[in-house]
């Protein structure tokens, strides 16, 4: 089951950021790591006459600026290039999908795992053309980049597509978010030790915090993320996501679909927006110039691609209620957004105070029990708890359970590494299937309803600061505040 039998990885949209940045660095690790068979190939397809020598030479700046130098190796680095080939191709042109055809043909029995890293709209046409020129085979995969359509109808039309020619065991839907070594761990401390299922629900469980704060701007991809914006780009699927682990219940096992079907029960549990809920519990902003890390930042609409009068947001906050047993009554309140303080991605899990203290306030910490699931910039796993001051006096101070997540120099894999290879085993755990998606993309449509209908603007929020003032009176209003500002 675990053996990785020879693949061929096939990059649609091969000149492009991703399969530069993330997806060779990737690779590039799990060859070093010694898991790619003799015969992988990596076979990136671009629309540029560059041969195979000019396409590294492309690619090669990028990639080794996401290898740290402690694992960059130039001969590996030389062993793993001797893997990568380049063609050129027209995602319309059925003649160079012929020629792909004919690339492929000398390896007919391997694992084809065909990787859509273009724009969503031209998946359906792709996958038209894999199946016509006869690329489509049973022991074929075929991995889906994010954003999936721009609405449940979008991403419905563009599935119907793709699953004329793949069958659903075929799908990898990636929200790389799940391939996050600390998501891993949050599923490992839930559902692999006895002690957190007690206090796992409402009446223990206070509320739940879920931040993803970034500090980066639209990164010269002004155009996509102007006609995106936060809630497509990071609402929808990786804050979902993010949330749906918090709150799932324990599947039967790890096998994809019992874990899928317990993510779908969250989604399909939350309440659903209605406008008067999305005025009182959504809070869009955008940032205006500021200062990131002591540099000056221009603002949203004076970047690159974006127009002058754009009212697309750059921070979504909101509050969600799940409708089940375990979690009614218990506010999941999500933020993310970009250009902040900090960057940082964090679920913060607040517990109820003491139903009555028998100790002098403390002076550090307010007393509550908090566990820190911090995915980015490092990972941690900390458990906050009060413990007596050393000293004659019985003063409490907060204290810090530390579980060392890096300790043992072990290298920790990047999403894109563990996903990759979960593809080339054909584990679909980590992956979102079309129920869930569709769930996802239908309860945040009326919140996009609302804003694509919308002629007011996003609240403003200066570039460097944790976002609009409006994101803090969400929760100021129901008693309480962010755990940390961002
Ligand atoms: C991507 C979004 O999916 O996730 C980007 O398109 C965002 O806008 C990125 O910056 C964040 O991922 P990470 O892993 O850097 O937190």
């Amino acid at each position: 089951m675990n053996a990785v039998n020879p693949f061929d990885l096939v990059i649609f949209g091969g000149t492009g950021d991703l399969a530069a940045r993330k997806l060779l660095p990737a690779m590039y690790h799990r060859h070093c790591a010694g898991q790619l068979p003799e015969q992988a190939r990596i076979i990136a397809l671009g629309r540029k006459d560059l041969g195979r020598e000019g396409y590294l030479d492309s690619i090669f700046d990028k990639s080794r600026a996401l290898i740290t130098e402690k694992y960059f190796d130039q001969a590996q680095w030389q062993a793993f290039a001797g893997r990568i080939e380049y063609l050129q191709l027209d995602a319309g042109s059925d003649t160079d999908f012929a020629g792909l055809a004919d690339h492929l043909q000398d390896a007919p029995d391997r694992v084809r795992i065909f990787y859509l890293s273009t724009s969503p709209d031209l998946f359906a046409g792709i996958c038209e053309r894999l199946a016509h020129s006869k690329l489509a085979l049973p022991n074929s995969r075929v991995v889906l980049e994010k954003p999936l359509g721009r609405d449940l109808q979008s991403a419905d039309a563009i599935n119907a597509c793709v699953e004329s020619v793949f069958n659903e065991k075929q799908i990898y839907r990636i929200d790389h978010y799940l391939g996050k070594e600390a998501v891993q761990n949050l599923m490992a401390l839930r559902f692999g030790n006895a002690i957190f299922e007690p206090l796992w629900s409402h009446g223990k469980i206070r509320d739940v915090q879920i931040t993803l704060a970034e500090q980066i701007g639209v990164e010269g991809r002004g155009e996509f993320y102007d006609a995106t914006g936060t809630l497509r780009d990071m609402v929808q699927n990786h804050l979902m996501q993010l949330l749906c682990i918090v709150a799932m219940e324990p599947p039967i096992s790890m096998d994809a679909d019992n874990v899928r079907d317990e993510k779908l029960k969250v989604i399909r549990s939350l309440e659903p927006f209605t406008p008067a809920s999305v005025t009182n519990n959504v809070v869009r902003g955008q940032y205006q110039s500021g200062e990131v890390k002591g540099e000056a930042v221009p603002g949203y609409r004076e970047e690159p691609g974006i127009g002058a009068d754009s009212c697309t947001e750059t921070f979504v906050a909101l509050k969600a209620r799940i409708n089940n047993w375990r979690w009614s009554g218990v506010p999941f309140y999500l933020r993310t957004g970009k250009r902040m303080h900090e960057h940082v991605s964090e679920v913060v899990i607040n517990f109820y105070a003491l139903p009555h203290a028998i100790y002098p306030a403390s002076e550090s910490g307010d007393g509550i029990n908090r566990l820190y699931i911090r995915l980015q910039p490092q990972e941690a796993i900390e458990l906050h708890l009060m413990a007596k001051q050393a000293g004659d006096r019985n003063i409490l101070k907060q204290v810090k359970l530390d579980l060392d997540l890096t300790g043992q120099g072990e290298r920790h894999l990047d999403a894109y590494e563990r996903l990759l290879m979960d593809v080339v085993r054909g584990n679909q755990t980590l992956f979102v299937r079309r129920d869930e998606l569709n769930a996802a993309w239908q309860w945040v449509e009326p919140i996009m309803q609302s804003s694509d209908t919308s002629t007011e603007a996003p609240e403003a929020y200066q570039a460097g600061t944790s976002g609009p003032a409006a994101a803090r009176n969400l929760l100021i209003r129901d008693g309480r505040s962010w755990i940390e500002e961002y």
